[in-house]
């Protein structure tokens, strides 16, 4: 288990890997994995007022508010096992969730942001992977019909839970996603690049190769 005190950010567009890298980043630090994306869709599922409210505007690739959102995590980062650090994983995704995440963690005094990684990856690889994508209803697992294919069609080789594919991973919603991301999300750069935990990684190739790489940016690797 890592030395790693404080949080990781993983920034990059829909489809880099972020979901894919935080969980295998959670297993080698032991910090627990904050995916905005995961507890939204688990609102849906379990049909709260937020999930409600959250459902369209996500099939439809436009992002959530900041309020909401923050809110979430605000609640999230007070649990015990945030402590020492979480990986966030599709957040923050504005400016203005970065600002709140800075006065939020400011109010906790708690510990700081110990490194953003940007994952970079060309946009054809991005839609290849996005349309492919198959996730487990019932555990999240990730899965590629291709790259990564379940042993049994349409089941997880994890729980047996069910195959599917998100709704927001069609070509027509992906195309909105990524100009969202171009136009909310990309600015974050350059709101993080000054910090000293600031780096870039290439997550092109394959999974094992990319994990590598960010263990060994992460210090996590001799
Ligand atoms: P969210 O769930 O966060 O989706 P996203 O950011 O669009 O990212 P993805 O989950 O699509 O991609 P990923 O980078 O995690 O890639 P993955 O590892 O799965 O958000 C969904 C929606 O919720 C948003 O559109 C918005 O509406 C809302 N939302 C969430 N957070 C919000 C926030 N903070 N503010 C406002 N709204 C918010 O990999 C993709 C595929 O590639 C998989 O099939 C995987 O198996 C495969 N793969 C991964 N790595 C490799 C590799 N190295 N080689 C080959 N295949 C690979």
């Amino acid at each position: 288990m890592s030395r790693l005190l404080g949080h990781v950010i993983l920034l990059g567009a829909p489809g880099v890997g972020k979901g894919t890298q935080a969980k295998l980043l959670a297993e080698d630090t032991g910090l627990p994995h904050l995916s905005t994306g995961d507890m939204l869709r688990a609102s849906v599922s379990s049909g709260t007022e937020m999930g409600r409210l959250a459902k369209a505007v996500m099939e439809s690739g436009a992002l959530v508010s900041d309020e909401v959102i923050l809110g979430i995590v605000a609640e999230r980062l007070r649990a015990e096992d945030a402590q020492n650090g979480v990986i966030f994983d599709g957040f923050p995704r504005t400016v203005k969730q970065a600002e709140g995440l800075d006065s939020l963690l400011r109010d906790l005094h708690g510990v700081g942001i110990a490194k953003v990684i940007r994952i970079s990856l060309d946009a054809d690889e991005i839609v290849r992977r996005l349309s492919g994508r198959r996730v487990c209803r019932a555990c999240g697992a990730i899965y590629h019909v291709l790259y990564h294919p379940p042993r049994q069609e349409g089941i997880c080789d994890l729980c047996g839970g069910q195959l599917e594919q998100r709704p927001d991973d069609q070509p027509s919603v992906i195309r909105h996603r990524l100009a969202v991301y171009e136009a909310e999300t990309s600015p974050l750069v350059d709101y993080y690049r000054h910090l000293p935990g600031y780096a870039e990684v290439d997550g092109q190739g394959e999974t094992e190769q990319v994990r590598e790489r960010i263990r060994l940016t992460l210090g996590l690797k001799e």
